[in-house]
């Protein structure tokens, strides 16, 4: 059975607000209860010690590396759905017992409320009179995770329990062998630190001697402890009803052998505040007597009054300061959310984390190399130090033939894929160009960074930054196949295309089209570096690819993607499957391939053929044989993944492209009906499932009986492209290397709005008037009440900036 697609509005929005509030004045989402369709999460991190919690108290804890330093455990895929996670028991003198995070326990509560803000998370519960307010975070300066919690009311003594599963560390050899590797660990209380000491004492550890040593510990006196995850729970017992809870005591239990666990039991004679604390030390295997130092002081120094307060101080400072770089007041509420608070926020997220790490994801994938590219283009502009750094450690990822890894793993330092894609290495000039038009500073591409060698391990001969750039343009160059257009290798950006091209002949339309964007970027990095014989090459790789692309894209209606092994165009509309794909109709615009009635043509078929309600399919119609029975194109059932599902990173480009062609009223509708809170309510929220605030890889699609569950969430490109699409393509605040650019692209229903950007070192405060209701196009610009000339276009360049704390801009549409 097939469902109609669901119209825009169908759920009413008194459902979704049954579940969530925002709460735009405190830059938060309160979530109302606790059982959402899908764990709705936040993560917390301080870029080193990491964890994920859901609103439920679900959620696990890991120390630079999912894969081989997690610390707690969270069951991925099994039931019981969302756990375990971070729990507090709240036992009372006669003996009931309840959580704040609602779960485990899930006694009836007289009110309860989870709120997450960018980087921590916050549960409000009452019971009988007893509040409880917890907050997790993880501190900016030492590797622990705060739970943090207060309580107050009416109430006499109260035993406050806290727990957390521990995990082995590598989450693969715990699934293979951990019957074994159970026998490797000890979970002790240390008098001293008067903590729950654990050490995973596994010497075939990948990374032996960093292996940590983890503590849970308090502000308060312990008054009993458990490391015996069975122990404490009790036969057939789980999380629920602890029987060292039910008890009143964890029973003071070491472990030499078994499944591991922290507990802990501080008595509050009366509601006040307690502060748990799980972190470690790194030390390794050989050196925990040093880490166990470490652990004592770094508990002495956390217990100090006001410590955990300036560490909270401190996280919210750093969150701060990302926001403010770009703020926006728009007619639209919910797009002003989404644009100045939750995309930044999921940017941070996905630059963190890759595509490894979610409820579903068990964060074993390491980082992709395209993935990472394109997340930094929504770091540049907010935290370019980050993006920078990330550009080397990208680059010291590259071949010297110009060619990179498919996926690295700079924390585990396992061997890379290295499959070999038309496309990884040409994300680097886009990365690079973002962080350069930011900052201004060339120098950075004036560094020196090794090329990998052959081996794949160790570093290979150095070149600057800009040869690395310039070598994946010789790379693509060396590359071209019939049509002159890049080979498409193992894959372009799409991750099944290459089954086009297993014979190693066919072609990509779409990455030809990246390839141009790459050569424009890099073009104008070279006349800025005064690289004249780089500038001529790539004028002249940039004036053969637009001719090679003109010759061989056009279908008569819209652009193909490719052409197979034997030459056929794929995305064509002679074909029975695939006739029509998303990317390169996007594309042409974003390169500038083609002429502008194309551009239309093939985006208004887009909107015929592909759009939905939620969001525009990646292709239709969906593959279901071909090119054998056997042998299908993709392996996906109807409207899933690849294979005509929503593929929401494609729809951001969609946003680029018709806000490029100033089609205003379009670029803000495909970008709204999509925002993760809008989409939820069209498709309905038990349908859609994921949070309102994050953006998803991929909603089913309309061939699909699940048309409109959301899928993937937080680790996505969806999250940075969407960031960039809407700060710098429709409200048009874009870095280039020669300035500002502001160029607002609004629904034509909108009178204005206003912006905030800080742009080398200026923060400039920009309101744009559209007296005339107009969709794009800047007539007037005024910079501190001084007229500007426009006519090279409305771009401010840094030099009228200098000096400039502040600055007005005000620009007038017409
Ligand atoms: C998800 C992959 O992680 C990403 O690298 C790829 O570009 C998209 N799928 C599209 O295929």
């Amino acid at each position: 059975m097939v469902l109609a697609p669901r119209s825009a509005g169908q759920e009413s929005p008194a459902v979704a607000a049954d579940y969530y509030t925002f709460l735009d004045d405190e830059g938060a989402i309160a979530i109302h209860r606790h059982d959402t369709p899908a764990p709705w999460i936040n993560y917390l991190s301080n870029g080193r010690l990491h964890a994920f919690v859901s609103q439920a108290g679900g959620g696990f804890a890991w120390w630079r590396s999912p894969t081989i330093f997690r610390l707690t455990r969270y069951r991925m895929y099994h039931l019981p759905t969302d756990s375990p996670g971070f729990y507090i028991y709240l036992r009372l003198p006669d003996g009931r017992v309840w959580s704040p995070t609602f779960r485990p326990c899930e006694t009836p509560l007289d009110a309860w409320e989870a709120r997450h803000y960018p980087g921590y998370t916050r549960f409000l519960a009452e019971k009988d009179g007893l509040r409880a307010e917890l907050t997790l975070f993880v501190a900016p300066d030492s590797d622990t995770l705060v739970w943090d919690l207060r309580l107050d009311g009416e109430a006499g003594p109260v035993d406050v329990f806290a727990y957390v599963e521990l995990s082995q560390l590598g989450w693969q050899p715990e699934m293979l062998y951990g019957y074994y590797l159970r026998h490797m660990l000890h979970v002790w209380h240390d008098a001293e630190a008067d903590a729950v000491f654990y050490l995973f004492r596994h010497d075939g550890h990948p990374r032996v001697n960093e292996v940590p040593l983890v503590y849970f510990a308090a502000t308060a006196p312990l008054v009993s402890y458990a490391g015996d995850r069975q122990g404490f729970l009790g036969n057939y017992r789980d999380e629920r009803n602890p029987l060292g809870v039910e008890r009143g005591h964890c029973g003071d239990l070491e472990l030499f052998t078994g499944e591991p666990c922290a507990a802990q039991q501080v008595r509050l004679e009366a509601p006040g505040r307690v502060t748990f604390l799980l972190g470690l030390a790194p030390g390794g295997l050989t050196a925990y007597p040093q880490a166990e130092a470490e652990v004592r002081s770094t508990l002495t120094a956390l217990r100090a009054p006001g410590a955990v307060d300036a560490q909270f101080a401190k996280l919210q400072d750093w969150w701060r300061e990302h926001l403010d770089v770009f703020d926006c007041q728009l007619p639209d509420a919910d797009a002003q959310r989404q644009i100045a608070l939750w995309s930044p926020v999921n940017s941070v997220h996905t630059g963190r984390y890759s595509r490894a790490v979610n409820v579903d994801a068990p964060g074993i994938r390491g980082f992709g190399f395209r993935d990472s590219c394109q997340d930094m283009l929504a770091i540049a502009y907010r935290k370019p130090a980050w993006a920078q750094e990330m550009l080397y450690t990208l680059l010291g990822q590259q071949y010297a033939d110009g060619h990179v890894v498919h996926t690295f793993f700079p924390e585990e330092r396992e061997a890379p894929s290295t499959s070999v894609h038309s496309d990884d290495h040409l994300w680097l000039p886009l990365h690079a160009y973002a962080l350069v038009a930011e900052t201004g500073d060339l120098d950075a591409l004036r560094r020196s960074v090794p090329y990998l060698a052959d081996d794949s391990r160790s570093a290979g001969p150095e070149a600057t930054a800009w040869e690395h750039l310039l070598t994946a343009i010789r790379f693509t160059e060396a590359h071209l196949g019939t049509h002159d257009i890049p080979l498409t290798l193992r894959s372009d950006w799409n991750d099944i295309i290459g089954k086009f091209a297993r014979k190693g002949r066919g072609e990509s339309i779409f990455a030809g089209q990246q390839y141009v964007v790459a050569l424009r970027r890099l073009l104008s990095i070279a006349q800025a570096l005064g690289d004249n014989a780089a500038a001529e090459w790539l004028a002249d790789c940039l004036q053969r690819q637009e001719r090679a692309l003109l010759a061989c894209a056009w279908d008569g209606g819209w652009w193909r993607r490719g052409f197979d092994d034997d030459g056929h165009p794929v995305g064509s509309a002679d074909a029975v499957f695939g006739k029509l794909f998303l990317n390169p109709q996007s594309w042409s615009i974003i390169s500038g391939v083609g002429e502008p009635e194309q551009w239309t043509q093939a985006m208004d078929a887009v909107r015929e053929q592909l759009n939905t309600p939620v969001g525009v399919k990646k292709l239709t119609p969906g593959f279901a044989t071909w090119p054998e029975e056997t042998d299908p194109f993709s392996g996906y059932a109807p409207g899933c993944g690849e294979n005509g599902a929503i593929f929401c990173h494609a729809n951001a480009w969609v946003v680029i492209a018709e806000a490029l062609l100033g089609r205003g009223a379009r670029a803000w509708e495909y970008f709204t009906q999509m925002m993760p809170h809008n989409a939820l309510r069209t498709a309905g929220l038990q349908r859609y499932q994921s949070e309102p605030y994050a953006w998803v890889s991929n909603i089913v699609g309309p061939d699909n009986p699940r048309f409109g569950w959301a899928n993937v969430p937080h680790v996505t490109g969806t999250a940075a492209w969407m960031d960039v699409a809407a700060t710098q393509y429709l409200l048009g605040a874009r870095p280039e290397l020669a300035g500002l650019v502001i160029d607002p692209v609004l629904p034509p229903t909108w009178p204005g709005c206003a912006i905030t950007r800080h742009y080398r070192g200026c923060m400039l405060d920009i309101t744009v008037h559209n007296p005339h209701h107009v969709e794009h196009g800047v007539t007037h610009l005024t910079l501190d009440g001084a007229p500007f000339d426009l006519s090279h276009g409305p771009c401010l360049p840094p030099h009228l900036l200098a000096g400039k704390q502040r600055a007005v801009v005000e620009v007038t549409m017409g």
